[in-house]
């Protein structure tokens, strides 16, 4: 006979509605995996006027304590968004003995360790597979299939929004606040765009995968994070120009000086697979000693992708109460924090900069890299409109970031160089 299972849902918008679709189209199917009935009893919004499709027995409600406290509730699936006020609610729960299920990487990514020891404490169970990458089940695959492995990097596109407006911007010539406006329409941007477009998503996410790949305490404040709004239409051209796209890269490294992650706007040779990612997808490359490279792509945004990992979790949490072994997931970080220096974090660099076109620019420009060991990959020069300049673009080889920065500095104030424009990251190729 099928257990009767009752979950609470907080939030009915993008996902939440995703989430309904899906345990109302695949009920056979999610009762023939877990041996469950799921019924959703109740489901918190904060606009209790708007008009909401939802099953005949479920209710709405703006009032948390309705869910926490309701004893009949076993889990509850909270895709509302939002970090203390979300926390307390959380928190409340767990004491209630309510397995959570979360798609919201902010929380997890700021507050996951006291939700852990909240859940061992209370013998409950913590998923978040929807809080990274969307539909990409790369939670359970560090977790669970690399879990025999030392992994060294992971790299990807883990938002989708700001990979959706590069694309658009690339491709279609569009501009960036009428593509913005088309993520926000799709449901793929966060209720405040600017966590997607100034990078704090993505690091959120960076972080999630460092704390679980590296098993190490790493915090988001240790992240490193520029956003998308710095790219010109001129750098996306320059760098196809070079043999490069622009991505906004999450990277994370871990070898014998520690970890360093960082959220930035990327060139990758053309022919790089995360390359030919395009609009709301996500991928993320997990370097392993023993695997070596593995790629996950997928949907990274959107109700219907979303809502599949945050259901799949469900599916695990039911599992789980079946056999009896909630609250045992949680594994502690195995070493503690290390974070890399910037002396220790070698990049390679794009460099776009407009200075006077005179005799002796050049060799003082020369002049300061050399200082700082600083050699280049690849170089060009143009004629601008302007009279008496030229705009110079470089691709230097790897050099450290306390060194670069230095080397930045020093050529910021030379008499001849108008302007630095662009700095990025980049990666692959020799
Ligand atoms: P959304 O469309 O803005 O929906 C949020 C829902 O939560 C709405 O139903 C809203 O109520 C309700 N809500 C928000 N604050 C509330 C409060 N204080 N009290 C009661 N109800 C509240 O958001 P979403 O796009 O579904 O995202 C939900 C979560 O999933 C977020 O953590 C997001 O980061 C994460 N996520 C989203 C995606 C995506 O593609 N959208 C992908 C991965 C993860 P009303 O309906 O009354 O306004
Ligand atoms: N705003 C997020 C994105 C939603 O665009 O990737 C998925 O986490």
């Amino acid at each position: 006979m099928n257990k009767a299972i009752t979950v609470g849902l907080l939030g009915l918008g993008t996902v939440g509605s995703g989430v309904i679709e899906i345990l109302r189209d695949h009920k056979e199917r999610i009762e023939h995996k877990t041996g469950c009935d799921v019924t959703i009893k109740s489901v918190l919004v904060s606009d209790m006027s708007k008009p909401r499709e939802v099953p005949a027995e479920t209710q709405l409600t703006d009032q948390y304590q309705d869910i926490t406290r309701d004893p009949e509730i076993d889990v509850i699936v909270e895709v509302m968004g939002g970090i203390d006020h979300t926390l307390t609610i959380l928190l409340e729960a767990i004491e209630h003995g309510k397995h959570i299920v979360t798609a919201n990487k902010d929380l997890v990514a700021q507050h996951g360790e006291q939700l852990f020891e909240a859940c061992q404490k209370h013998n409950c169970d913590l998923y978040y597979e929807a809080s990274v990458a969307g539909g990409i089940p790369i939670i359970r695959s560090i977790m669970d299939g690399l879990s025999s492995d030392r992994i060294t990097k992971m790299m990807g596109i883990v938002n989708g929004t700001t990979n959706y407006i590069m694309t658009k911007m690339a491709q279609d010539g569009v501009d960036f606040d009428s593509v913005l406006k088309e993520a926000q329409d799709l449901g793929f941007a966060e209720a405040d765009p600017t966590a997607d477009v100034d990078g704090l998503d993505a690091a959120r996410k960076m972080t999630i995968l460092s704390i679980l790949g590296f098993s190490m305490p790493y915090s988001l404040e240790d992240v490193d994070i520029k956003g998308i709004r710095g790219i010109s239409s001129d750098d996306i051209t320059y760098a196809e120009e070079l043999g490069y796209r622009i991505k906004l890269i999450g990277i994370a490294e871990n070898d014998h000086n520690g970890v360093s992650v960082s959220v930035e706007p990327t060139l990758l040779p053309i022919q790089h697979p995360l390359s030919s990612v395009n609009d709301e997808f996500n991928a993320v490359y997990v370097y392993g000693d023993a695997v070596g490279e593995t790629m996950f792509y997928g949907p990274g945004a959107g109700k219907l992708p979303t809502a599949t990992a945050v259901v799949a979790d469900l599916i695990a949490v039911l599992k789980n109460i079946r056999l009896g072994t909630t609250g045992t997931a949680y594994v502690q970080p195995q070493f503690p924090k290390q974070v890399k220096t910037k002396k220790e974090q070698l990049t390679k660099k794009y460099i776009r900069l407009h200075v006077d076109d005179k005799a002796g620019m050049l060799n003082d420009l020369t002049n300061i890299f050399a200082q700082y060991d600083l050699s280049f990959d690849q170089f060009t020069q143009r004629s601008t409109d302007q009279d008496g300049e030229r705009e110079l673009m470089m691709v230097t080889h790897q050099v450290s970031e306390e060194d670069f920065e230095k080397a930045i500095q020093d050529i910021e104030t030379l008499d001849s160089v108008r302007s630095v424009d662009s700095i990025f990251r980049v990666e692959g190729g020799n």
